[in-house]
């Protein structure tokens, strides 16, 4: 139940845990506080009850939500709490959809707009998440970039520590629903407003409503000179199993804009280094580690605040 509860929200374990903490506080402080405003108006057993009935539900009602946003920000959770607010607040007709919470609302945000707000990014990844790493770690504090979620396939996955390391909600995905249901885009689109999407390091296929969902904003980065060596299969090692195998002089980064197939989209980026004659797989992918490190933070940058342009020249 927890597990659903989780992934409904969207977010970590950790955090869960935090919200869940949230929500008990609120409970209890309600409660005593209803108790106390009660005896501060002199209303006892005695008291008409339609009365009490209206005290409790204005408690209920309002009060609540006040004091849930007091511990919410207290417990670092503010943005979470506010979210949830205005969807009630929506659904109560009190605030209006276009403010944000429009949760049938699957439409991106024009690039104007984005002038004015972040842009909410989000990562997916299935491994270490060296590279989700380095692209927070050059994100921190943008004024108009923010990496918002953390995409994960893998329970236990290193990408997983280092966002909560950074504060960054993860949203744990299932293979059920992300081939065969809704492909979580309401959960990208409406709760976390995510307008860009960068996959590092990420081994599933994109289902074909993300893809369109994502029309020039949503980018792979692929180790090696693609269209070589991509395609079904060829992910981490195995590309630089196949690369050396087959006796390449060179080797590099392709960073590309996702389309429904694997590994064929537009080009973006690409940077090369050598293979040595004395280069294993081990070696290679160390070196193919540095080129993404040190290049795709920089595009996802670029492309993020460029969505439609093609970065055609090959950087040195
Ligand atoms: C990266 O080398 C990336 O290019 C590769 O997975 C690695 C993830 O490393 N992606 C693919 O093979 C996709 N076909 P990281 O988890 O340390 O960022």
């Amino acid at each position: 139940m927890f597990k659903r509860l989780q992934q409904k929200w969207g977010v970590s374990t950790k955090q869960f845990w935090i919200l869940f903490l949230v929500f008990g506080l609120t409970g209890t402080t309600t409660a005593v506080l209803t108790r106390y405003v009660t005896a501060w108006l002199g209303m006892d057993t005695g008291s008409y009850w339609v009365w009490k009935l209206f005290l409790r539900l204005g408690m209920l009602v309002f009060g609540y939500q006040v004091i849930l946003l007091f511990y919410g920000a207290l417990l670092g959770q503010w943005a979470f709490f506010w979210k949830y607010e205005k969807k009630l607040l929506g659904k109560l007709g009190v605030w209006s959809l276009e403010s944000g919470v429009n949760t049938t609302d699957t439409k991106l945000q024009t690039p104007n707009s984005l002038l004015q707000t972040p842009l909410n990014i989000a990562i997916f990844a299935s491994g270490a998440g060296s590279n989700a790493g380095k692209i927070i770690q050059r994100l921190a504090n943008h004024s108009r970039l923010k990496v918002a979620l953390i995409v994960c396939n893998k329970p236990g996955a290193g990408v997983i520590s280092i966002a909560d390391k950074n504060n960054i909600p993860v949203l744990q995905i299932e293979k059920e629903r992300f081939f065969r249901g809704d492909a979580y885009l309401p959960v990208l689109q409406a709760s976390y407003h995510i307008q860009f999407v960068v996959l590092a390091g990420f081994l599933w296929k994109i289902p074909e409503v993300l893809v369109r969902a994502y029309p020039n904003r949503m980018i792979n980065i692929h180790p090696a000179l693609l269209p070589k060596y991509g395609g079904k299969g060829m992910y981490g090692m195995h590309v630089h199993e196949a690369v050396i195998a087959a006796g390449e002089k060179e080797s590099g980064i392709t960073i590309h804009y996702v389309n429904e197939k694997f590994d064929e989209g537009a080009p973006i980026f690409q940077a090369r280094c050598p293979v040595e004659p004395n280069d294993t797989p081990e070696t290679l992918a160390h070196k193919i580690h540095a080129l993404e490190h040190r290049y795709f933070p920089e595009v996802v940058e670029e492309t993020a605040l460029n969505p439609n342009n093609r970065i055609k020249e090959q950087k040195k």
